[in-house]
């Protein structure tokens, strides 16, 4: 019995130490697990990030293991230095809305603010079992952090959609990102005014998904991974002057036999501070059997002169004021 209280004290007190380490250090550490400020594993994966209010908020799929099995969770995330992560609730709860059937699909949602209607807008992949109804799922929310309520799905531009990318510009134009597979490639399509359809922008032919799109110092960067399932594989981008092109051939962000160190691109994202910007990669660490587990690749990308380079990951610290990053040892 006394082994058995031990035990159990461990089990509380382990996360709350990992979430003290982090809370010390500050440090972001690519791939290991990334507790809350609760002490609880982030669960926030095919992600996407929205800033609101001179805050960050984390979306991205609850895989918990105590979720009902027959829902899709997103939860969110809200912090002010991309470092401590406060759990802000699942914004979503869905039940089947359209008789998907078992083992239904949500994936890599994403939060949009509309600026008009003060609506903030979630997408989200919407799929079967069999990944054959490609749409998108749109739910509304008069609070950034939910309840988020169905409202429909549909095929962005009448195309396939698989996974999806969100990009906001700096003229605050928002952008959804789309794989579909018959026409082998991507869109990039702007959202219209109430944030509820898309209209045609760019399309990129290179038959990759996990899409992410960033601007900066002047050029429009694209990520995307092949086509491997789960499995990684070396993600590549392109750069153009303007969204609607002409974009440059696709090259690796790493050593193509890194297999981007196991990550798979779901969203790029530009810290514009004081100093310098940052551009982060975000990317999934998948673990398909055990999704739950999946870890997190975050790290600051390395740019210049057209060129984007992801370094073997680190530990890393971000001061989101100046922009500036450190790699740690
Ligand atoms: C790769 C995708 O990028 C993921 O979002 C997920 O859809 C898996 N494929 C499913 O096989």
């Amino acid at each position: 019995m006394k082994k058995l209280a031990f035990w159990v004290a461990g089990l509380l007190v382990l996360p709350m130490t990992a979430a003290t380490l982090h809370a010390a250090t500050g440090t972001i550490k690519p791939g290991a697990p990334w507790f809350d400020t609760s002490g609880r594993r982030i669960q926030a994966h095919g992600g996407g990030m929205t800033v609101w209010k001179h805050t960050y908020y984390w979306f991205g799929e609850d895989r918990s293991q105590t979720n009902d099995p027959a829902k899709r969770y997103v939860a969110c995330y809200s912090s002010k230095d991309l470092v401590h992560w406060k759990f802000r609730g699942q914004a979503l709860a869905l039940a089947d809305p359209e008789n998907l059937g078992p083992h239904w699909v949500l994936e890599r949602p994403k939060v949009y603010v509309n600026p008009r209607t003060h609506k903030f807008v979630m997408y989200a992949h919407l799929d079967n079992a069999h990944y054959r109804l490609a749409r998108v799922m749109v739910a509304v929310s008069d609070h950034i952090n939910g309840p988020y309520k169905y409202v429909k799905s549909f095929r962005p531009l009448n195309e396939e959609s698989r996974d999806i990318g969100q990009f906001v510009d700096d003229d605050g134009a928002a952008y959804l990102i789309f794989e579909s597979r018959p026409t082998r490639g991507f869109f990039i399509a702007k959202l219209t005014d109430d944030y509820m359809n898309v209209e045609k922008t760019a399309f990129i032919h290179a038959p990759l998904e996990g899409g992410a799109l960033v601007h900066y110092d002047g050029l429009y960067y694209v990520v995307g991974s092949h086509m491997t399932g789960w499995r990684p594989n070396p993600d590549v981008y392109a750069t153009a002057p303007a969204i609607t092109g002409p974009w440059t051939e696709f090259r690796n962000i790493a050593p193509p036999e890194a297999n981007t160190y196991n990550a798979q691109s779901t969203m790029l994202f530009a810290v514009k501070g004081s100093k310098k910007t940052a551009v982060i990669f975000m990317g999934d660490i998948w673990e398909p059997r055990t999704l739950w587990d999946s870890r997190y690749l975050w790290m600051p990308l390395e740019m210049g002169n057209g060129t984007m380079h992801l370094p073997p990951p680190q530990p890393w610290t971000i001061n989101v004021k100046t922009g500036e990053t450190a790699l740690k040892q």
